[in-house]
């Protein structure tokens, strides 16, 4: 199989596909804002935009993307392209006779993005898209990743778009319940999403002041937590907020799944550790407790300025490498610059937090609990 550099020197590149798979995620509009108008502007180049992620390449189902059709996208919550984290074309569930039986139908989608007459896909997913995305590349589509979630959990990326707006709604919360946990002499506990990754919920931790934080990668021990809250109490804080990432789990215990989805490719939903936390901690400290699960409002709305910027950039760069010809790659944040990694090289190597990095040694210098 040719390289991508190869395959680009014997043609030009007229028309650009983009498609939007797996959770939304503040900032997919503004990406796709870039890339439309990059193509267009920059380059004069055609965009079409296949709807419902994988399932629109399988169905043949895009749409021309103009610039009057992103035209005031930019700060808009979710994908005018719909999304979709179903439909893996490598591994497509059919029913048949009653069962559901899987099938590879990628050559589908090969043969409607030829159909359409897209020169190049520009992907926008986390990992369970872009690891299709590799596979289509391993096809031979010219294919460039963009690196969405706002998990934050992908490799060779400093940070993914979506990730701060998620903080930023987290951060929010846990001003919020900071008043109530206050006036009630009460332990507040905020979930956070994340899956098996703290970012969220050590980013916004810090950022909220919360007086522990409960992540997946260092697991608690919950009297460990009920220590540090009584520590308070001494000391005259007669309340505490505590957040607690949705993939954390007890020294003793394991992650609280909330629901198991059969027909999706990652199927396990991680959920309820809040509860738990809330209940033991009522128990240990003799304080009330309360426990918020702050679900999808991470995910949905407006994205934050730095959120906007970084898909802007995302999306610009990566209409660039295409044009460079530098395909089987996604685009990444490297310190303060764009940079690009193979795709090869990034899924499969899903990124967590450092037990012994800095920004847990700084919230452990400050008096933040980890349950430890
Ligand atoms: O990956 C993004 C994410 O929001 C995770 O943080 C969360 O665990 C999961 O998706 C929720 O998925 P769903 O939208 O299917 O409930």
């Amino acid at each position: 199989m040719l390289n991508g550099k190869e395959r680009y020197e014997g043609m030009s590149i007229k028309r650009i596909g983009i498609l939007t798979g797996g959770g939304d995620c503040p900032g997919l509009n503004a990406v796709i804002r870039a890339v439309v108008r990059t193509a267009i502007l920059k380059y004069n180049l055609e965009v079409v935009g296949f709807r419902n992620g994988y399932r629109g390449l399988y169905l043949g189902d895009y749409i021309p993307l103009t610039l009057e059709s992103v035209s005031g996208i930019l700060p808009v919550g979710g994908t005018i392209l719909f999304s979709s984290n179903k439909d893996n074309l490598f591994n497509y569930p059919f029913v048949e006779n009653g069962k559901t039986v899987y099938k590879d139908v990628s050559h589908v989608g090969v043969e409607n993005i030829k159909k359409a007459g897209v020169d190049a896909m520009i992907i926008i997913g986390g990992d369970g898209t872009l690891t299709s995305g590799r596979d289509y590349a391993r096809l031979g589509v010219n294919v460039i990743g963009v690196p969405k979630t706002i998990d934050n959990d992908l490799a060779s990326t400093d940070q993914t778009f979506g990730f701060d707006t998620a903080v930023s709604v987290a951060t929010e919360a846990l001003d919020r319940l900071h008043t109530t946990a206050f006036s009630h002499h009460r332990i507040m506990v905020l979930e956070v999403m994340g899956r098996y990754a703290g970012f969220i919920a050590l980013h916004a931790g810090i950022a909220g002041g919360a007086d522990a934080i409960l992540i997946s990668e260092i697991p608690y021990d919950i009297n460990k937590v009920a220590q540090a809250i009584n520590r308070r109490r001494q000391q005259g804080k007669d309340f505490s907020v505590v957040v607690v990432a949705e993939g954390a789990k007890s020294i003793d215990g394991e992650m609280v799944v909330s629901k198991v989805i059969e027909d999706s490719p990652d199927p396990i939903r991680l959920g309820g550790i809040g509860n738990k936390v809330a209940a033991d901690l009522e128990k240990l400290c003799g304080l009330e407790a309360r426990a918020t699960i702050l679900g999808h409002l991470q995910r949905g709305g407006s994205p934050t300025a730095y959120d906007r910027i970084l898909s802007t950039r995302y999306g610009s760069y990566a209409v660039e490498l295409a044009m460079e010809g530098k395909f089987g790659n996604m685009v990444t944040l490297k310190g303060t610059e764009m940079s690009y990694d193979s795709l090869e090289n990034v899924i499969g190597k899903n990124k967590a937090v450092d037990p012994n990095g800095e920004l847990v040694r700084f919230a452990k210098n400050i008096g933040i609990s980890f349950g430890d």
